[in-house]
């Protein structure tokens, strides 16, 4: 049972590691000894990133629009160059579009689909041979899924291609999962809560939506880089090696009493 939740020497890629919930995912498995690929658009935000995360382990940035599927075969020739498999990757990077129902915008739905979904599965797609190869039926390579309590129940905002974008990465989730578990690949997802985060500045930097928000979780407060450092940590290892196609909220107890 020891070292159960070890992941040294392991080949990681975190998509939106440049920022919020995945530069926190970044830096748990950095801390715990594996290698981790951060890959986002703006390359000073992502460069700044790699820096600091550098404090914590090996981590190399390679920028990449992950929207499309140039970008994602650009994303994975590079780390073709350096990686010839994948133990861990995390499908985090992820935006959210906000309007009124009557005035929604289709760029506001292309936009949020592209990256939430599109990008989510074309980028598992071009990478199955490298965690193919990372794979065994005792340790079976990852994919971990970024989700959102937004895509379980309605968050009462205006955010309709994003709950439409988080439900789809959770029904995705176990249809891959299903999938390619006879590949040696586990796929789940994370179905996070209220975190800290570019996506969530304007709530974060507001004194009263900060006290709404945090009046709907039981727990009290909002999610830090343990909590979803741990979660990751836990999909990522040996720890949870029989557990296929499932999300784990983690939330603070919002869904629980929702
Ligand atoms: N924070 C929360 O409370 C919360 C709750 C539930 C779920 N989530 C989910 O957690 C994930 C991370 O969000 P966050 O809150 O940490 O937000 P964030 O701070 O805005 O981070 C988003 C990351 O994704 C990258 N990204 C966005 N579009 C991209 C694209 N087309 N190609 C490549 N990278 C792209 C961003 O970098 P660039 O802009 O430079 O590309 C950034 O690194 C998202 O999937 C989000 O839906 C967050």
């Amino acid at each position: 049972m020891k070292n159960l939740f070890d992941v040294s020497g392991k080949v990681a890629v975190v998509s939106g590691g440049s920022s919020g919930i995945g530069f926190m995912m970044a830096q748990g498995l950095l801390e715990n000894g594996a290698k981790v690929y951060i890959t986002a658009r703006k390359v000073a935000r992502l460069e700044e990133a790699q820096k600091e995360l550098s404090a914590y382990g090996d981590c190399v940035a390679i920028p990449s629009d992950l929207s499309n599927l140039e970008g994602i075969e650009g994303f994975v020739a590079e780390l073709s160059k350096h990686e010839d498999k994948l133990d861990i990757l995390i499908n985090n990077a992820g935006a959210v579009w906000s309007a009124p129902i009557d005035d929604f915008p289709e760029a506001g739905w292309d936009k949020i689909m592209d990256i939430n979904v599109k990008g989510l599965f074309f980028m598992t797609q071009k990478c199955l041979p490298l965690l193919k190869a990372a794979g065994s039926k005792e340790d079976p390579a990852r994919v971990i899924n970024i989700a959102s309590i937004n895509g379980i129940r309605n968050s009462g905002m205006t955010t309709y291609s994003y709950t439409a974008s988080k439900s789809a990465v959770v029904n995705l989730t176990t249809h891959l999962a299903t999938d390619l578990v006879d590949r040696n690949i586990l796929v789940n997802a994370i179905a996070p809560g209220y975190f800290p985060s570019q996506m969530t500045k304007a709530i974060v930097e507001n004194d009263a939506m900060t006290q709404y928000a945090l009046s709907k979780i039981p727990c009290g407060r909002m999610g830090s880089p343990e909590d979803i450092a741990g979660t990751a940590l836990y999909l990522s290892s040996r720890a949870s090696a029989f557990v296929c196609g499932h999300t784990i909220v983690v939330d603070g107890g919002q869904i629980a009493t929702a």
